[in-house]
């Protein structure tokens, strides 16, 4: 049984798997618009306190709680619960991480059809091009089928040589456009823009953007970590092996800052974009360079990369849970999942294209994609976290918890003490916060009592 599940070959193809799964369309694409909206350097000191004092402490939940089960989400709590209602936690995230993948991946597939647009049709904009079924859902397709090929090759020989492969790749490619951009004359304007806090925009509003972000971009939530974790062997030091999981992807979302601004703000353009920013703004700006349509495909292969090893892990969390709990060989598991998530994202790729599918709306989101974004990649996340955390610091016990963190020369008990701490008081509430910011009723709530 245990050889089947899978291992990583070392600690470090585990780091950068794990950092694969982190680093995608959240930190390229989600994180620079959202900074930008808010206030660029503020939300960024708001954002890296929150990744220290309130993720990395769940992030070592879920890599506790995956290494000392060796199993899927739902598969650990049943072996530290043996049943009950906590196993449908574990079941939100594996259906949450068929969810997210579904709408993550038709974004995905624009990002990938974009390297070939910046040769062929440079001024088309992101509204005619994913508008145009035709394009969308092979692209799609393509992005899913490529997610299943790495799944299907297994933990070792498919996710953790691709992670090993690709990393480095995104981070050369990266430092290139970082390079270009900063010896635009006018750029540090946009260094400006990133170092340089208001801390006068700051808003309660502003904290809850700055954690929901990091959740998100820390793959945390679902039990993607749980999963990741679950390969680990008891002689990996958890703490270290965590906390450079998310120095690297912090650190990717700060370059892919100074990758985009700088170029944006010494060719003019608008840092408050929202989410078209990089597939509208960022193109524009690059037709203005010399050789701007290599620019720009080096930027969207960039961009597929670090989706694809975002959408590998998504679909991860639910093929382990088929493999480990209902004996389905991974082949089968790969194809089944791959296939649900295409069918569901259907409607997501059709959007652009359908104002029927454009007028959904909820609680402030619009739009079937988001929607969808707006029920799995915020609510979902925030509710799977938040109960994990209770779980891991009050049901499994943080003392229990505290002694796999231990293990592998990992964390002393002065610092077990600590983190017991936060994830039993800190995190919990600070999630709970998160969540009732989501909602209409919440946010006034919040409100009345924080002004
Ligand atoms: N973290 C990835 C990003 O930043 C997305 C992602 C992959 C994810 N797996 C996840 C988000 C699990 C939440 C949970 O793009």
């Amino acid at each position: 049984m245990q050889q089947n599940r899978g291992q990583w070959q070392s600690t470090a193809g585990f780091i950068l798997a794990a950092a694969g799964s982190a680093i995608g369309l959240g930190n390229i694409w989600r994180f620079p618009y959202v900074a930008g909206t808010n206030g660029g350097a503020a939300f960024i000191v708001l954002y890296l306190a929150c990744v220290l004092l309130i993720c990395l402490p769940y992030l070592y939940c879920e890599l506790a709680m995956g290494r000392h089960t060796k199993k899927n989400p739902v598969g650990a709590i049943l072996k530290l619960r043996g049943g009950g209602p906590w196993t449908l936690v574990g079941a939100l995230g594996v259906l949450t991480g068929v969810c997210i993948l579904s709408y993550y991946g038709v974004i995905a597939g624009w990002a990938f059809g974009y390297i070939f647009k910046s040769f062929l049709a440079p001024s088309m904009t992101l509204g005619d091009f994913s508008a145009n079924a035709l394009l969308g859902i092979p692209l799609f397709a393509i992005f899913i089928l490529m997610t299943v090929l790495v799944v299907a090759r297994g933990v070792e020989k498919g996710i953790e040589k691709a992670a090993r492969v690709l990393m480095p790749m995104l981070l050369l490619l990266m430092l290139l456009l970082i390079a270009r951009g900063l010896t635009l004359p006018g750029a540090s304007k946009g260094v400006e823009f990133l170092v340089k806090p208001d801390f006068s925009v700051v808003t309660m509003t502003t904290v809850l953007a700055a954690l929901g972000q990091a959740f998100f971009s820390l793959s945390l939530g679902m039990g993607a970590m749980i999963t990741y974790g679950s390969y680990l062997p008891k002689s990996a030091n958890l703490q270290t092996s965590g906390a450079w999981v998310a120095l690297f992807d912090t650190g990717i979302a700060l370059l892919a800052g100074f990758m985009i601004f700088p170029a944006l703000f010494a060719l003019g353009g608008n840092p408050t974009a929202g989410p078209p920013l990089i597939f509208e703004a960022l193109p524009a700006i690059f037709a203005q360079m010399p050789l701007g349509s290599l620019v720009a495909a080096i930027f969207f292969i960039l961009l597929s990369i670090a989706a694809l090893t975002s959408t590998v892990s998504l679909l991860e969390v639910p093929v382990s849970y088929f493999v480990d709990d209902r004996r389905w060989t991974r082949a089968k598991s790969v194809w089944v999942v791959g296939g649900a998530a295409f069918l569901i994202g259907l409607p997501a790729a059709l959007e652009p294209s359908s104002p029927a599918l454009q007028s959904i709306s909820l609680m402030g989101a619009t739009g079937f994609l988001g929607v969808m974004d707006l029920i799995w990649g915020n609510i979902s996340l925030a509710v799977g976290a938040m109960l994990l955390c209770i779980f891991t610091g009050w049901v499994w016990g943080f003392r229990n918890a505290g002694a796999e963190l231990r293990e592998g020369g990992g964390m002393t008990a002065a610092g077990v003490a600590f983190w017991g701490f936060f994830v039993r008081f800190v995190c919990p509430l600070f999630i709970f916060l998160v969540l009732l910011s989501l909602f209409p009723l919440g946010t006034r709530i919040l409100a009345a009592f924080l002004g």
